[in-house]
């Protein structure tokens, strides 16, 4: 099994599985909006490599915009339930493999894009997945990094902020030595670097909006959230750190908006950045 590059445990066990569609899920105006983004790119009926497919968040939607999607992913309980998905919509355009996106299984050139989404900071050798990645589209496909985007100016997207500079702050002083939780793995820029060396261009400027919707939330919630480590970037935090992180955050919360009940909007985006690998 790949290692991720915090030294922390991320286990996508049942409860996640189980939680992951009804936490991180898109709202059902707004998936097939994503999936026609992506297919946009990889290309009409492209058959496209999804790294870390998950639950079939984004595949599902893929494949309904007519692409074929490969999914690689390590988590058996992600994989049946997106396997479960499959059988209730009587989709056959997504294929499933459980492995490791390090040791990916086919051939080279097989397909027109690939895709990932909120994975490659989870593995300590994303430029060696990049690399073989290229091998493995086509020359002149696509490569697709989606991710979720919250407003940063929003109270979600402040307290998101405020939370991952307290848990820099307090798991600096806490956690054991080598698994900093300090370290933004493969952050864009490191990326961007290892595209380019890779030939890869990017479409565009800048990443592109593949869709835009607006939400309410109240503070209370985005805090409950973390707490519970029902929020992904609070699973794998030890409990000192997580106990201290959310003292320090409620404090943050209610300083700055003494209804924690009271909803807010909230613009949420799924962002899209694209590369295209060289034609030779
Ligand atoms: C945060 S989830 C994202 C799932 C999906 N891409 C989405 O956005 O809904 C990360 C997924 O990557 C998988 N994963 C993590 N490391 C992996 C690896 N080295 N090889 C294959 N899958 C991996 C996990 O099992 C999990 O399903």
């Amino acid at each position: 099994m790949s290692r991720s590059p915090s030294g922390l445990d991320y286990r996508f066990d049942s409860r996640v599985a189980v939680q992951y569609d009804a936490l991180r899920g898109h709202p059902p105006e707004v998936s097939p909006q994503i999936g026609r983004a992506v297919a946009e790119h990889a290309g009409e009926q492209a058959r496209v490599l999804e790294l870390g497919v998950g639950t079939g968040r984004i595949a599902l939607p893929v494949a309904h915009s007519g692409c074929e999607v490969y999914g690689v992913d390590l988590s058996a309980h992600m994989l049946a339930a997106l396997a479960q998905r499959i059988r209730d919509e009587g989709h056959a355009r997504v294929h499933l493999v459980q492995g490791d996106i390090t040791a990916l299984p086919f051939r080279d050139g097989v397909f027109d894009a690939a895709l990932a989404v909120h994975v490659l900071h989870l593995v300590e050798d994303w430029q060696g997945v990049l690399a073989r990645v290229k091998a493995l589209v086509r020359p002149g496909g696509a490569l697709i990094l989606g991710r979720d985007w919250v407003d940063p100016d929003s109270f979600a997207g402040m307290i998101r902020n405020h939370f991952r500079r307290t848990v820099l702050e307090v798991g600096t002083a806490m956690l054991p030595p080598g698994s900093s939780a300090a370290q933004p793995p493969g952050g864009g820029a490191a990326i961007m670097q290892t595209l380019q060396g890779l030939g890869a261009q990017p479409v565009g400027r800048g990443e592109l909006v593949g869709a835009e919707w607006a939400t309410e939330l109240a503070p209370r919630q985005v805090l409950d959230g973390i707490r519970s480590r029902d929020d992904a970037e609070s699973w794998v935090l030890p409990d000192n750190v997580l106990e201290e992180t959310m003292r320090r955050l409620d404090a943050f919360a209610l300083d700055h908006w003494p209804d924690l009940d009271a909803p807010q909007p909230v613009t949420r985006r799924f962002m899209l950045g694209v590369f295209r690998f060289p034609l030779q």
